[in-house]
């Protein structure tokens, strides 16, 4: 069997040995030093950095009993190798951190809540830089913004935002972080009336590659501010952020979801279509989202999928029904609702919080094809029938946000490359441990992006850098746009602020894997 690892990794880096970094990149600009040290041990690091650091900084290795939870990854299948965890106390202690790394050829990496999925991370061997304790959120006396810090995690900002009269724009799932999201964009609730993630940061501090502590807004260093917003992974560590944050006008979320049987499958995706453009053309802003799957539940039927979708409304059920109805019409076997405070909106995501060994791929559409979803329909119920196992957790997920906010944004003006599109689908499935069933599931999750992509003839695949798992088919310019200045520009910028390419375990843009 191909062990997970190796045929996850494709960005082809992880065969090198841990610290003897000879450059893979074609690029001179891309050389780090070629000496290293043979260890990188605990101790070491305690003795030599810990005194450098603010009081409460903790330094472990794998003997720690916070070893596991600091080294744990969503997705199981991402295994960077981890030699010390080195866990921050104050914002200040990250350029210390880095700076030591430099000194020593270490490599480095964030962690904040470990949702990142791309088989990049496996790359990766070094000393991580665990920002979790980093945790402050601070109305600022304008009221209009809040410093947020590296650590923060969607549900927290969501709900101590709440708390003090404020909404922001944050990824949806309440356990995953604020940086992580936003430095690819950033898709959530409020896209429909604010945007992304991203489009709401108005200043980051950073350290750069070299350890140098920068502020990064549209007066400083405002190239480095373009690449941030969408490819920000590959530039820098954000110690922490100015965010936009809005008064919370909005008392209750309305909440319906359905559960339909198969032979509704061409009118639900029709109804979606009609549906996500009839706000002016767009979905209506206050729709902040409506995620669906394609799934066996055997409580329905045993032998046919099912449709289950759910809607979220920022406002009273009154509204939302009224642009429900045409769902309401379609004949629902099972359906639910209820009104919800947005931060009991953010907790129905908590089962997405469940780490697995998943297999997953993803792609960007402008609108469902209901002759394509009919295709995969079918597919997954003859996957599910070979492949039991895996067909237990199997899914297609559609992702519909409401795109307004930050379709009004023009496309140049930021490095996320995809404000156009209006829905990700992924596939995804848990592989048993101990199974043989890791490539079955790959070719499954391809197969799967296939048909969707088929589904929109003339149009090149697309994917959200969030989502990209380092699949050899997710080229580059998939990800970050075809446009030739974008990969283009994102080198140049990563010439001028990472020469080293310190900043390379997370869908790295400097890369001689692709295209
Ligand atoms: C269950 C689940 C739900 C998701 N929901 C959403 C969603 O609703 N919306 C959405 O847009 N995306 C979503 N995603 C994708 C998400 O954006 C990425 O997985 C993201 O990378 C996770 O961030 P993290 O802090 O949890 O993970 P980590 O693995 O800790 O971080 C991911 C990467 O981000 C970088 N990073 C994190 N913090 C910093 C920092 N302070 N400075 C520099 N680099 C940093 C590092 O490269 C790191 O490897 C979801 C993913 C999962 C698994
Ligand atoms: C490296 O390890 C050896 C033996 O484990 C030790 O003697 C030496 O001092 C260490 N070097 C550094 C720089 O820590
Ligand atoms: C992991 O650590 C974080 C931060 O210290 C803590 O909030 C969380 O409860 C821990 N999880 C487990 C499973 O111990
Ligand atoms: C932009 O960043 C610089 C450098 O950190 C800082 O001095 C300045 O106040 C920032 N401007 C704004 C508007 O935040
Ligand atoms: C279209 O946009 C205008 C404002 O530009 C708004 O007043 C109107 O309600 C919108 N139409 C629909 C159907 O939502
Ligand atoms: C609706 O969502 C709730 C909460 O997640 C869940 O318990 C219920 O089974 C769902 N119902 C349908 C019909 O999908
Ligand atoms: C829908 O998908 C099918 C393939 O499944 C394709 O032949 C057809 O052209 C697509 N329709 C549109 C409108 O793109
Ligand atoms: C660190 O990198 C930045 C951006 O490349 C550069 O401007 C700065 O001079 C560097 N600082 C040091 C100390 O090398």
């Amino acid at each position: 069997m191909v062990s997970p690892k190796s045929s996850f990794v494709v960005y082809g880096l992880a065969l090198l040995p841990a610290l003897v970094t000879s450059s893979p990149i074609a690029s001179g600009y891309f050389e780090r030093k070629l000496f290293s040290r043979d260890n990188i041990t605990a101790t070491t690091v305690t003795a030599e950095l810990g005194p450098r650091l603010s009081s409460g900084s903790l330094v472990f290795g794998s003997d720690n009993p916070q070893w596991s939870n600091a080294t744990s990854r969503w997705n199981r299948f991402v295994r960077p190798d981890v030699q010390v965890v080195v866990e921050p106390a104050a914002e200040c202690d990250i350029a210390k951190i880095i700076k030591y790394c430099n000194d020593n050829s270490f490599e480095f990496l964030v962690r904040n809540r470990g949702h990142g999925i791309t088989s990049s991370l496996s790359a990766f061997s070094g000393i991580q830089i665990n920002v979790e304790g980093l945790q402050d959120i601070t109305v600022q006396p304008d009221e209009e913004t809040a410093v947020l810090q590296a650590g923060t995690s969607g549900g927290q900002v969501i709900r101590e935002l709440w708390d003090q009269g404020y909404v922001t724009t944050t990824g949806a799932t309440q356990c995953v972080g604020i940086m992580g999201p936003s430095l690819g964009g950033g898709h959530g609730r409020y896209n429909g009336l604010y945007g992304l993630v991203t489009d709401n940061i108005l200043h980051y501090n950073v350290v750069l590659a070299n350890g140098t502590e920068i502020g990064v807004n549209e007066t400083s260093h405002s190239d480095l501010l373009w690449a941030l917003k969408g490819a920000g992974h590959n530039f820098a560590a954000v110690t922490s952020i100015v965010k936009k944050i809005y008064p919370k006008d909005i008392d209750t979320w309305h909440f319906h979801n359905y559960t339909w049987t198969q032979d509704k499958l061409e009118t639900v995706f029709e109804t979606l279509n009609t549906f996500h453009k009839s706000y002016n053309g767009t979905t209506p802003p206050k729709m902040g989202v409506n995620y669906g799957s394609i799934i066996m539940d055997r409580s329905v039927s045993t032998a046919e999928a099912v449709l289950k979708w759910g809607f979220y409304y920022a406002g009273p059920a009154i509204e939302a029904e009224e642009l429900l109805r045409p769902f309401n019409a379609i004949g629902a076997v099972a359906e639910d609702m209820i009104d919800l405070s947005y931060p009991e909106v953010s907790d129905l995501t908590s089962g997405d919080c469940v780490s697995g060994d998943l297999a997953i791929s993803s792609v960007l559409t402008l609108e469902y094809n209901a002759t394509a979803e009919r295709a995969l329909y079918n597919h997954y119920i003859a996957k599910v029938a070979e492949y039991p196992e895996l067909g237990a957790t199997a899914y297609l997920w559609h992702e519909g946000y409401a795109t307004a906010g930050y379709q009004a944004i023009p496309s140049e003006s930021t490095a996320y490359p995809h404000r156009e599109e209006n829905h990700i689908m992924f596939f995804a499935t848990a592989v048993p441990e101990g199974s043989e069933l890791l490539d079955a599931a790959n070719v499954w999750a391809k197969e799967s992006t296939d048909i969707w992509n088929d589904g929109q003839p003339g149009r090149r695949p697309k994917l959200y850098v969030n989502y990209a798992m380092g699949h050899d088919y997710e080229t580059l310019e998939s990800i970050y746009g075809y446009e030739p200045w974008r990969l283009e520009r994102l080198r140049s910028l990563k010439v001028a602020y990472d020469p080293e390419d310190h900043f390379r375990f997370f869908v790295p843009i400097v890369s001689n894997s692709t295209s």
